[in-house]
């Protein structure tokens, strides 16, 4: 078929999708931008081609490099007035589990788009243990290099690996060519990770509907993955959504295959002793699970991170992604008549609830983790029962704690989904408790009593982190809403907060 002519057809069709959309949104009407003749030729990466035809999107796009304005957002303040916010001081519980992976020494929220590439670079070196995988969700270049050698691309340093990239954009992150196809700029994903996962969940690449592209584009990077090992070495980077389906990529079949496939497991839980795999942003796996409000009404992240701007005239999508609270809340308003004041105390009363779960759930299962460290020990003399008991409780464990880092890594504190937040934090306390309580009773049925409040010793865990010798930044720390946890874990919170 004459792909130029079938470009010009999708023009057409965009267009008209978006001239539906914008009716459909009543009242808000934005006058559409014109299709535009297709500008680049051949798979272009350099934003400065793409420009010539689109400045105005460009110099959005250019724009994920402006520092955030404070004190607007309360939970993701990540480079707000300049300032990078340190994860594991926010909710210092994460340093504790976290402890003997790259995650537990330097673990920092995100900021614009501009700077992933750049932040890999300053990052401690045990975040890029994993080498040349590291550019998957980095580089626009992965693909072609993946295509070239998949071999060689893991089998490198991360330093190798940058090294394979053209001199000029070895810090260029997210770039057109990551969402558009270039022949028609229709929205198009760019990974063999994204074409493996949407064939995982019975659909096909190439074939999504508009607004399946639409949340695709944004999935392909803010999605939970697995560098897959085998004899310690990277074979892959692989979505763990077997089993699952189109909004519904649950946190029960995400865990699943954590747990049955061996080739998952990433690192050693210092204070436990487990090997674990990990859970990474899981952004539409959270939004899109079990009926989400917003998901239901077919609203994409473009929505709400996006929105429009008029530049020189000209109304294009803002493509300056960012957190609604930084703007006002202005992209809510095209759909809600409340005022943005209103708006914003909705989204912090959702995420306070969230937080204060959140923080509850993780001190429980620091507290598990620490019981495990306690009742070690023993295990290897213990009984065949009182092993198959302690079996049980760390199966708990696992359970609650991969609950835990699921909705401590989704990046809304809970907004995206706040009913399957609840759920699934519930669940998180339900397991951990159990194996509390199984562990207690075998820690006192061999002498060892544990004390009510086991000590958590954070500052250990937070202090001379990594090659920075990073440490625990109290004014970045996030208090417990209810005030609930420092009554809890007095001893632990007090000595970290003294
Ligand atoms: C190629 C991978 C990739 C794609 C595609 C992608 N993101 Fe991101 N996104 C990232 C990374 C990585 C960061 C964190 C960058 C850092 O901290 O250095 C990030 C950060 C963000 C942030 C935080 C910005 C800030 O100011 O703090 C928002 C919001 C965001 N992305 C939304 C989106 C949306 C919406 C889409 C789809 C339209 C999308 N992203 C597509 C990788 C991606
Ligand atoms: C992270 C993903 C992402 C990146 C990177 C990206 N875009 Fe987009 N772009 C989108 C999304 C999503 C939309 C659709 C917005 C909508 O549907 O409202 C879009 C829409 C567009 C449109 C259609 C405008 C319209 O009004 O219909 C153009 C043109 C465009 N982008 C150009 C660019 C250019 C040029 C670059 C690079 C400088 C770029 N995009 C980078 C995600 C991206
Ligand atoms: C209905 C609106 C809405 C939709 C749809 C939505 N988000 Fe969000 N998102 C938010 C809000 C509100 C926050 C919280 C921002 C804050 O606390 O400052 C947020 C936070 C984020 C952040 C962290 C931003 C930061 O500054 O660090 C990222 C990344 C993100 N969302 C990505 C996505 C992705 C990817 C999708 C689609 C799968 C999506 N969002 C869909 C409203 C939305
Ligand atoms: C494209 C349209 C659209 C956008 C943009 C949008 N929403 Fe919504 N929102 C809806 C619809 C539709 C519903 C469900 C009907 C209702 O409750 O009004 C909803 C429901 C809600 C609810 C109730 C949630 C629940 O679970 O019942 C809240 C809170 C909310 N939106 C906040 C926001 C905020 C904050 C933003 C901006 C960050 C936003 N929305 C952006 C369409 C939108």
């Amino acid at each position: 078929m004459n792909t130029f002519a079938a470009a010009r057809v999708r023009i057409v069709l965009t267009a008209l999708v978006g001239v539906v959309l914008s009716l459909g949104a009543a009242g808000c009407a934005q006058p559409e931008p014109e299709a535009e003749e297709p500008a680049v030729e051949t798979v272009e990466y350099d934003p400065a081609v793409w420009a010539e035809s689109h400045p105005e999107i460009f110099q959005t796009w250019m724009a994920t490099s402006e520092e955030r304005p404070p004190g607007l957002s309360k939970y993701k303040r990540g480079y707000d007035g300049g300032v990078m916010f340190d994860k594991l001081s926010e909710w210092p519980f994460m340093a504790l589990l976290f402890n003997g992976f790259g995650f537990g020494i330097d673990y920092q929220e995100p900021r614009g788009h501009y700077y992933m590439m750049i932040d890999q670079s300053h990052v401690d070196p045990s975040r890029v243990r994993s080498g040349g995988a590291c550019l998957t969700c980095k580089s626009p270049y992965a693909e072609q290099l993946y295509r070239e050698d998949k071999d060689a691309l893991f089998a490198a340093t991360y330093e190798e690996a940058v090294a394979m990239l053209p001199e000029a954009h070895r810090s260029l992150g997210a770039t057109c060519i990551d969402c558009h196809d270039n022949e028609a700029l229709e929205l198009s994903t760019r990974r063999w990770t994204m074409d493996a996962a949407i064939r995982e969940i019975g659909l096909e690449p190439h074939t999504l509907s508009m607004s399946q592209q639409r949340l695709m584009v944004c999935a392909q990077c803010h999605c939970t993955y697995s560098v897959m090992r085998e004899d310690d070495r990277v074979v892959d980077i692989d979505y763990p959504w077997e089993g699952s389906e189109w909004g519904a990529i649950t946190v029960e079949n995400i865990i699943d295959a954590l747990m049955t496939q061996p080739e998952r497991l990433e690192w050693t839980q210092t204070v436990t002793g487990l090997r674990m795999p990990f859970i990474r942003h899981p952004d539409i796996e959270f939004y899109a699970a079990n009926g989400s409000t917003h998901w239901m009404a077919g609203v994409t992240c473009a929505d709400c991170h996006m929105g429009d701007i008029t530049l020189n005239n000209k109304t294009v999508p803002n493509h300056n992604l960012m957190s609604p609270l930084k703007r006002d809340m202005q992209v809510c308003l095209r759909c809600h008549a409340a005022t943005p004041e209103e708006l914003k105390a909705e989204v912090i009363a959702i995420q306070d609830a969230n937080a204060a779960l959140l923080i509850d759930a993780g001190y429980r299962t620091a507290t598990v983790a620490k019981l495990i460290e306690r009742a070690n020990p023993y295990v290897a003399t213990a009984d065949e029962g009182a092993k198959a008991r302690f079996d049980e409780a760390v199966e708990h464990y696992r359970q609650g704690f991969y609950r835990v880092i699921y909705m401590g890594a989704e990046n809304s504190v809970g907004f995206h989904n706040p009913q399957e937040g609840r759920r699934i934090l519930g669940d998180a306390v339900t397991e951990v408790d159990q194996a509390d309580a199984i562990l207690r009773e075998l820690l006192t049925s061999w002498g060892a009593p544990p004390p009510p409040e086991v000590p958590l010793e954070l500052e250990r865990y937070l202090t001379n982190r990594g090659v920075y010798a990073k440490g625990f930044v109290r004014e970045q720390y996030f208090p417990d809403p209810t005030g609930q946890a420092e009554r809890r874990w007095p001893a632990s919170l007090g000595a970290l907060l003294r």
